[in-house]
């Protein structure tokens, strides 16, 4: 191996440990927008007929468990404003209420 494949590597890997450090920071949290007490709320009355959900004591089996698996905000938006398969587009609900819940989702407890 050259060297300079070597310091090519080695500046690859330092943006690895780099972007990892900027997601766990605090300030990783404000690209999360939305209140998950007022997520929690649009989960029971929207999504709890169809998703368990522990936290939000729903017990619905037509969706996947929510308590299972892990799945990112963004995804979150997109599937709750787009709709997935059998699960029908909420967008009706509106970007902030979207958000919301999407947030409360992510982080499954107020
Ligand atoms: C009518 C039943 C129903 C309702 C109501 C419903 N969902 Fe779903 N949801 C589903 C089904 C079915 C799937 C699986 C879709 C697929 O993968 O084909 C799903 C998939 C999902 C997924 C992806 C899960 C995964 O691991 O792939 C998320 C996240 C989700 N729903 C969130 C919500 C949220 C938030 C609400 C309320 C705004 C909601 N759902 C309301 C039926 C529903």
């Amino acid at each position: 191996m050259t060297e300079r494949r070597v310091g090519r590597w080695a500046g690859v890997s330092l943006l690895v440990v780099m972007l990892a450090m900027a997601f766990s920071a605090p300030g990783f949290a404000a690209k999360t927008p939305g209140n998950t007490k007022a997520g929690k709320k649009v989960f029971t009355q929207f999504c709890g007929s169809c998703h368990t959900l522990k936290d939000a004591k729903t017990v619905g089996t037509v969706g996947p468990n929510l308590d299972k698996g892990k799945r990112t905000y963004a995804k979150v938006v997109t599937i709750v404003t787009k709709g997935k398969g059998s699960m029908t587009s909420f967008k009706f609900l509106g970007k902030k209420k979207i958000q919301d819940v999407a947030a409360y989702v992510v982080k499954k407890k107020v």
